[in-house]
């Protein structure tokens, strides 16, 4: 968080007078104004954050372009993600890295790795998190370097994404559990690395599906996961995306986490925006995991809707009859 940053500026940390900066996956809680404005450049592959930044009129891309003269890694709380893109962050930086994280999101263990391998400044601890910040050749973290990998059953995921290591038993649940008959044109909010999107495929009658993914390397897996030519990939978020042509069905197994805490209120506005998307004759299909409670958001955007299946984890909603929220 900016905090940290103020505050290791004030112990030593020192942006070098010329060159650029990089700022790596910065959430919009992270306050620009201790940065240098002209001279900064934000790597964030995640739509909504990428587009609050761009908003604020800072230079925005989703991967490293050119070198910079320092950088500020804001850590992902996956352990694979984070190293990733500390040694993405060096790859491409000329003098020191800060690496700038919560405690509850790993930078403790982070720091130790970091320090068993380079030296590195003493940590300035605030609210909650710790800031830290050496100078290293990328070949001394040569392990963390990013590769996309390719599981046993084809399927190629990024490091640290959602079910990286394999498909969610949630959406393998609902997969099955789609009819046959599911529509010609399909929105599958929040597409992830594609499977569903594959699963659907295999009916012939599909004659297109949309994948809506937010997160950039994620959805480059899905485009190589999903090579049928009905598949359209749109990096998008998923609350406002709007459809060239409207899907007669949307699918969707819905992000429920911020960070590390369950957060309905993200899976409420992808139901919002299954409303808005479908014309009256219209149906979602989701699965939840069943503790969550999305039930009075879908009495607010659906006429009709009910549980189909399910098991003690998971539950397998089908909506029709969207009634709100239409633009
Ligand atoms: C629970 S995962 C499901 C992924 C995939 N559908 C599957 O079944 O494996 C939710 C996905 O939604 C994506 N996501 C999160 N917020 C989003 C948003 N606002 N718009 C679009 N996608 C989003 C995440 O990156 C993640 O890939």
């Amino acid at each position: 968080m900016s905090v940290r940053l103020t505050l290791a500026v004030a112990a030593g940390f020192d942006f070098p007078d010329t060159g650029r900066i990089g700022l790596f996956g910065p959430t919009p809680d992270f306050a620009l104004t201790i940065l240098p404005a002209s001279r900064v450049e934000i790597i964030q592959g995640f739509k909504p954050y990428h587009d609050h930044f761009s908003g604020l009129g800072a230079a925005a891309s989703v991967r490293p372009d050119g070198r910079f003269a320092a950088s500020v890694v804001c850590l992902p709380r996956a352990r694979p993600a984070a190293q990733a893109m500390i040694w993405q962050a060096l790859s491409v930086t000329d003098g020191p890295v800060a690496v700038d994280g919560l405690k509850s999101g790993g930078i403790d263990s982070v720091l130790k790795a970091v320090r068993s391998r380079v030296p590195v400044s003493a940590p300035i601890s605030k609210a909650h998190g710790k800031l830290f910040w050496f100078t290293a050749s990328p070949d001394d973290f040569a392990d963390w370097k990013a590769e996309l990998t390719r599981l046993d059953d084809g399927f190629v995921t990024a490091p640290g994404c959602f079910s990286a290591d394999g498909p969610d038993p949630a959406s393998v649940l609902l997969a099955e559990s789609l009819p046959e008959k599911i529509g010609k044109r399909i929105a599958d909010l929040g597409a992830g690395w594609g499977y569903l999107a594959a699963r659907i495929l295999e009916r012939s009658a599909v004659q297109s599906i949309d994948l809506i993914e937010a997160d950039h390397t994620v959805l480059k897996c899905a485009r190589l996961n999903v090579t049928d030519p009905r598949a359209r990939f749109h990096w998008a978020d998923a609350c406002n995306w709007r459809a060239a042509d409207s899907p007669d069905t949307v699918v969707m197994n819905p992000p429920f986490h911020t960070g590390r805490s369950a957060d309905p209120s993200l899976g409420r506005d992808f139901i919002a925006s299954a409303a808005r998307l479908l014309p009256s004759h219209g149906t979602l299909w989701m699965v939840a995991n069943r503790h969550l409670p999305y039930e009075t958001a879908l009495s607010a955007h659906f006429r009709d809707w009910s549980e189909t299946t399910g098991d003690a984890r998971f539950k397998i909603i089908r909506a029709s009859g969207p009634t709100r929220n239409r633009r």
